[in-house]
């Protein structure tokens, strides 16, 4: 018994050992490093054979963490990568803490409405340990409500994470369409903590047309910052659980995802009314695809008077393929996932369209993790008894 635990540790050793060296070797190709190579993987070495893990240096973790965008096969928005502006919380042991350096993570990135891509990172995972988590999938996100009739006010992704934090004791929410959801951190091994952040570090742009004055009445708004918040950093074997990042809108994320999803704001059919096309039976009319558009252009024209950054999917999909071209004469190949790159509006008029990519995961990468709060919500509607119970 005693051999076989040896063994397993050994072996799981040599492979933060090798993703270690791995990320060294990458480094030092891009000539990133700054001490030997040789010399920095024998400290490493001596680390992990102490304690089972390493630390990495400020270089590592910021070099590693834009690599990581790099290698982001879904994410169009890669020709900015050298940008990110990493900033090292790894000393922080407790969520206020923690809340506190994810409001002035907004603020920076908010900037008043120039948008600068950022990302903050909490200390990682201990291997074989839960990491720190925020349960959020993005700092900023609106409630959803599901009626008794089945109607949904908000946004119906969040509609169980509403629920859960409703259960938590949640007393923010109004029942509007954009109630925005508290942050519930969880540190490890401990119980979640909920929070509330500050109107005032919260950006939103209402939505009008430049030539429908009935738009704005529709009373839409958005977030000026997508701040993901639960996906896993993992830079040479070290996995960062908690490592919010952000960039700014591409337009049809909002205007045909979040707001023409069916599943979603479900807004194609208000809107084709609006202009006259209401035989939703006659597809030939094209309204679903003029009701698009109307919707996405009120959203670029929305962001671009507030004075927010966003950007359109014609000038993202070029910018792509800038970037394609500086990888390709830095002899890197680019990744991507065909159908996360090509904008769902007007696809085929973007060049992505007619490219065709490999879709290979390299590291340093981005991974979903699974979201902390399920198997808690299973377990209080299974046992209907204290909610607090869902160590990692
Ligand atoms: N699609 C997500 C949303 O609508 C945001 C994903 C990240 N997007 C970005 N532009 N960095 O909220």
């Amino acid at each position: 018994m005693k051999f076989v635990k040896i063994n397993f540790n050994f072996s799981k050793n040599r492979s933060l050992l090798s993703e270690s060296l791995e990320l060294l070797s990458l480094l030092e190709t891009e000539s990133l490093l700054k001490i030997p190579k040789f010399k920095r993987f024998s400290e490493i070495k001596n680390q992990v054979n102490n304690t089972g893990t390493y630390w990495q240096t400020v270089d590592e973790l910021s070099y590693g963490a834009k690599i990581a965008w790099r290698n982001s096969t879904r994410c169009i928005g890669r020709n900015y990568w050298q940008s990110l502006e990493v900033r090292d919380r790894r000393d922080l042991n407790n969520p206020h803490e923690i809340f506190d350096a994810l409001v002035e993570h907004l603020e920076l990135a908010t900037n008043n409405g120039r948008i600068r891509p950022f990302m903050t990172v909490f200390r990682p995972q201990k291997p074989n340990h839960p990491g720190i988590r925020i349960w959020n999938e993005q700092l900023i996100r609106y409630a959803g409500y599901k009626q008794s009739d089945g109607f949904v006010i908000g946004d119906p992704k969040n509609i169980e994470f509403t629920k859960m934090v409703k259960q938590m004791g949640w007393k923010g929410a109004q029942g509007t369409p954009f109630d925005i959801l508290p942050i519930v951190i969880q540190m490890p091994s401990q119980e979640p903590e909920m929070f509330e952040l500050p109107p005032s570090v919260v950006l939103e742009v209402p939505i009008q047309h430049p030539e429908y004055p009935w738009f704005a009445e529709l009373e839409l708004k958005w977030h000026a910052v997508p701040l993901i918040s639960n996906m896993m950093l993992d830079v040479g074997g070290i996995k960062y659980t908690a490592a919010p990042f952000n960039g700014w809108y591409m337009g049809t994320e909002i205007g045909s995802r979040n707001f023409g999803d069916k599943s979603r704001y479900n807004l194609l059919p208000i809107i084709a009314k609006k202009i006259h096309l209401n035989n939703f039976q006659n597809h030939r009319t094209l309204w679903i695809d003029r009701s698009l558009v109307e919707l996405n252009i009120a959203v670029l024209y929305s962001f671009h008077q507030a004075g927010v950054t966003i950007v359109d999917h014609h000038t993202e999909s070029y910018n792509f393929i800038k970037f394609e071209k500086k990888e390709n004469s830095n002899q890197r190949t680019v990744y991507a996932d065909w159908s996360w790159i090509v904008p769902p509006m007007s696809g085929s008029a973007t060049p992505v369209f007619h490219r065709t990519y490999q879709n290979i995961e390299l590291k340093p990468n981005f991974f979903y993790q699974p979201d902390p709060w399920l198997p808690y919500d299973s377990q209080y509607k299974s046992k209907s008894s204290c909610p607090f119970k869902f160590k990692l």
